[in-house]
């Protein structure tokens, strides 16, 4: 376990900040980067431990990757065809995008390859991708009948589908998409909910063929992907917990620069102002094929709302921060429909009530969400990261409004998506 740190109140947050590059937007530069054809480079790029991960899997698959000191990263793409076998298991550490995408990607391919990660993404469900790609001709083999990591993929063969997806997940889609690549003919997913679209996205970039329709999308197989520049956003999910802190922290006026705003990600932005939050959309343009703008937050009285249905994969990452926003907020927030939140980096919904709840919140967990009845004072204390990169920030989030110290444990967790989290906190900050 890493060390804690103790967080007190602070006076406004102020001033102008960007925020590290988009964490799925990354890992999906390397991994389409690497099957181009040509030089790829990505400015931007967010060197967390899980972007790492997937950097290091392509190499140990012969993919020449620079990582040059102005912090740009180039990928010397191999083409469609052009992975090797790894000579190693290939360590996804904690990343659930690194080993989902990937094992679609390593379905397709003519050899054997070793999926695993650390304790808590051995414990996370692979069945969801698991099951269609078998369905698609796969075979992967796995502890709990292939549900968990360790995988085995013996790659090849594949065959195209048409895939009903039960849950808006962006990894499910992407991890069928990138096996579709390789199929002769369309391989189409459909969703309940349109989850984040940046595979689509950056796959049409880079030259595939690619049919997005109301309900779900399509790929046309063998594409020649050739190497493009990539500008990565900076990740709105990192965002999210400056936004949140400004909005709770009286005296705050913030200018976070360089957002994705990308439609299937902005729902916490749509979720804040809803809430009453002063957020303001400036200057909006697109880079390399997304949307970028600045958001300025000024602290504001919140106000409880009901969350549920197509907003929640566009805000899956922030329902944590939400929670902590909640409990500032008067009234009542109501989250629903987010089962994911359960087989996440850990069970949100059990560690989030927990933490709030330790520090005075009125929180009830629910099946599929929580309830929380905001407005009380938040004390300080102790609470627990449970390891879980997002639950450490959003604590450290409420700690900034609370009335006493919070100890924070196990923090190291926050260089999964945002090593420079603590000294960003910290510029803001101002004397209360
Ligand atoms: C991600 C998709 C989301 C998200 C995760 C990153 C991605 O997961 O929670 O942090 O990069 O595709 P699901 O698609 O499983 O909801």
């Amino acid at each position: 376990m890493t060390k804690s740190r103790e967080i007190s109140a602070t006076g406004g947050l102020r001033g102008e900040i960007t925020v590290p590059g988009d964490k799925s937007i990354s890992h999906r530069s390397i991994m389409i980067g690497a099957m181009a054809a040509g030089k790829t480079r990505v400015q931007g790029f967010l060197r967390g431990e899980d972007n790492l991960s997937t950097l290091n899997a392509f190499r140990l698959m012969g993919v020449e990757i620079e990582e040059c000191e102005n912090g740009e990263i180039i990928i010397h793409g191999r083409g469609l065809k052009g992975l090797e076998e790894p000579l190693d298991v290939i360590d996804c550490g904690n990343s659930g995008t690194t080993m989902r995408l990937m094992t679609g990607l390593l379905a397709a391919q003519p050899f054997f390859s070793v999926l695993t990660g650390d304790k808590y993404l051995r414990r996370r469900p692979m069945k969801r991708v698991v099951g269609p790609l078998t369905e698609m001709g796969a075979r992967i083999f796995g502890r709990e009948g292939g549900d968990k990591a360790p995988l085995a993929i013996v790659g090849g063969g594949l065959h195209s589908l048409s895939y009903h997806s039960p849950i808006a997940s962006a990894q499910v889609k992407s991890s069928l998409l990138l096996a579709g690549l390789f199929c002769d003919g369309e391989t189409t997913v459909y969703e309940p909910h349109l989850s984040r679209d940046h595979s689509e996205r950056m796959l049409s970039y880079f030259g595939a063929e690619i049919k997005p329709f109301s309900g779900g999308v399509t790929i046309v197989g063998h594409p020649r992907l050739e190497a493009r520049d990539i500008l990565v956003p900076g990740d709105i999910s990192s965002a999210a917990f400056l936004l949140v802190a400004a909005l709770i922290v009286p005296g705050s006026e913030l200018l976070v620069r360089n957002v994705g705003m990308n439609p299937t990600r902005s729902g916490i932005v749509d979720i804040l102002q809803q809430m009453g939050g002063s957020i303001c959309i400036l200057n909006a343009r697109e880079a390399a094929g997304e949307p970028v703008a600045d958001l300025l937050v000024k602290s504001s009285d919140l106000h409880g709302i009901e969350i549920g249905g197509e907003l929640v994969p566009r805000a899956i990452d922030e329902l944590p921060v939400v929670s902590v926003a909640a409990a500032f907020a008067q009234g009542t927030t109501l989250i629903r429909d987010a089962h994911e939140l359960r087989v996440k980096e850990t069970d949100r919904i059990a560690s989030m009530t927990a933490e709030l709840t330790r520090l005075g919140a009125r929180v009830t967990a629910l099946d599929d969400g929580m309830r929380i009845h905001g407005g009380d004072a938040l004390a300080g204390g102790a609470v627990r990261s449970h390891g879980d990169h997002r639950v450490a920030m959003s604590m450290a989030v409420a700690a900034l409004a609370a009335t006493g110290p919070v100890t924070i444990d196990d923090i190291g967790c926050t260089a999964t998506s945002f090593p420079d989290f603590w000294t960003l906190l910290d510029t803001c900050r101002s004397e209360r």
